[in-house]
């Protein structure tokens, strides 16, 4: 087995039930092949220290349900869920479900539903742990913040309560939250955190402006970025800012910045107010390229001094400050440099000084972003056992 995996075996085997909602998305089908990986490596250990069954899987319109906890084979969930006509459980009956499991529960949530987000409170309050990459429950309203985190045991909740945690909410598979944590419980002075925070923003601006000149009209990068998959279906949910606004608003929090919602401070949206009306993706994506002056004056303006345009977040932890939105580097800058889809974050803190502890690599796709879900997992059965 891995030397990463701390787990100690104590000569009993634990038994630990998963529930996974959201079975079938583009990070789960890679967080399953990780678990079963996983899941094998205990198995393959002579004095096995854990046991995972997996008991639940669900997409939107349906779900498979183990009777007694008797564990879903990993070869058998998906054709098992394809033919399922079971709706999905309601969370309070997920949770007594769980709750009632011969061993401690884990609920792996791989969507992006509010209402699932909402009902992590009751599965930790039942002492089901959870696990994320689902960004709404730490970024919605403060009060679901703050009873997620009283409701948790690694929060303020009470023993026994289920553990919470959310690296691939922030940077997808990177080491985002994990290090900002460190850096917090370690004693740091964290001041500001700044980056690129977005795969498509990151990709979309790199296009459009690279470093050394080039790059074409606005509406084109964004057709080209969405014909790759880099864009959501609907780009406009990538260019109302709002996802990296979420992201910042998670990192605040942590940093004790007691931000109230994703809309609580200024986010620069870049559909062009003219076409906030628009009714369909298609209807905006057809009008664009009218409004491409507007963003190429920005562009020439950045040219003109030297510099480059990138779309970034930022957090200013003394003030409280959190920005996102266009800036402009110079191209000497490692924002500047950045290739591809990849986000980079700078975190400035007493310790490290003028030069920023930067992280930067891939921050978006299933493969990643399920690594981070399973590193989360892997946390969970530590603190368990
Ligand atoms: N993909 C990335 O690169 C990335 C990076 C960082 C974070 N994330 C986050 O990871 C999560 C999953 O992303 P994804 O790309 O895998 O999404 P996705 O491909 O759209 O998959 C979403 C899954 O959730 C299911 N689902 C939706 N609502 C549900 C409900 N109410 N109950 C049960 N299942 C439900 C969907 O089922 P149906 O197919 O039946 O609708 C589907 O299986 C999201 O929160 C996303 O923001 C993703």
């Amino acid at each position: 087995m891995s030397t990463s995996n701390p787990v100690v075996s104590t000569g009993h085997p634990r038994h630990v039930f998963l529930a996974i909602i959201g079975a079938t998305g583009g990070v789960s089908t890679h967080f399953l092949s990780q678990l079963e990986a996983l899941s094998h490596r205990y198995l393959s250990l002579a004095r096995s220290p854990i046991r995972l069954s997996l008991v639940y899987v669900a997409r939107s319109r349906t779900s498979v349900l183990a009777e007694y906890h008797n564990p879903i084979t990993f070869a058998h969930w998906s054709d098992a869920l394809a033919t399922s006509t079971k709706e999905p459980l309601p969370p309070q009956a997920l949770a007594d479900y769980l709750s009632k499991a011969p061993g401690r529960a884990v609920v792996i949530d791989n969507t992006s539903n509010q209402e699932v987000a909402e009902s992590y409170p009751l599965f930790l309050k039942k002492g089901v742990s959870v696990v994320t990459p689902n960004k709404k429950a730490f970024s919605s309203d403060l009060a679901l913040w703050e009873d997620i985190f009283s409701s948790a045991a690694n929060g303020s909740g009470p023993e026994g309560a289920g553990y919470v945690f959310h690296e691939s909410t922030v940077g997808a598979g990177l080491p985002v939250i994990n290090t900002l944590k460190d850096l917090l419980e370690t004693g740091d002075i964290v001041t500001k955190i700044e980056g690129v925070f977005s795969g498509t923003m990151s990709f979309l601006f790199n296009s459009f402006m690279p470093v050394g000149g080039g790059g074409g009209k606005f509406s084109a990068e964004v057709k080209n970025a969405k014909d790759l998959g880099y864009t959501e279906p609907d780009p406009r949910d990538d260019l109302n800012g709002m996802d990296v606004a979420r992201k910042l608003t998670i990192l605040a929090r942590l940093c004790g910045v007691k931000v109230a919602s994703p809309t609580g401070f200024p986010v620069q949206s870049l559909i062009p107010s003219e076409l906030e009306t628009c009714k369909s993706g298609d209807e905006f994506m057809s009008r664009l390229h009218e409004f491409d002056g507007k963003i190429e004056d920005v562009k020439n303006e950045a040219e003109k001094e030297g510099k480059v345009v990138r779309y970034v977040g930022s957090v200013d932890v003394h003030t409280g400050a959190v920005d996102v939105g266009l800036q402009k580097f110079d191209v000497s800058h490692p924002i500047a440099a950045l290739k591809g889809s990849d986000n980079i974050i700078n975190f400035y803190t007493h310790r490290y000084g003028k030069n920023p502890l930067t992280i930067v690599g891939a921050g978006a796709g299933g493969d990643v972003t399920a690594m981070g879900v399973t590193a989360d997992l892997i946390r969970v059965l530590n603190h368990l056992y």
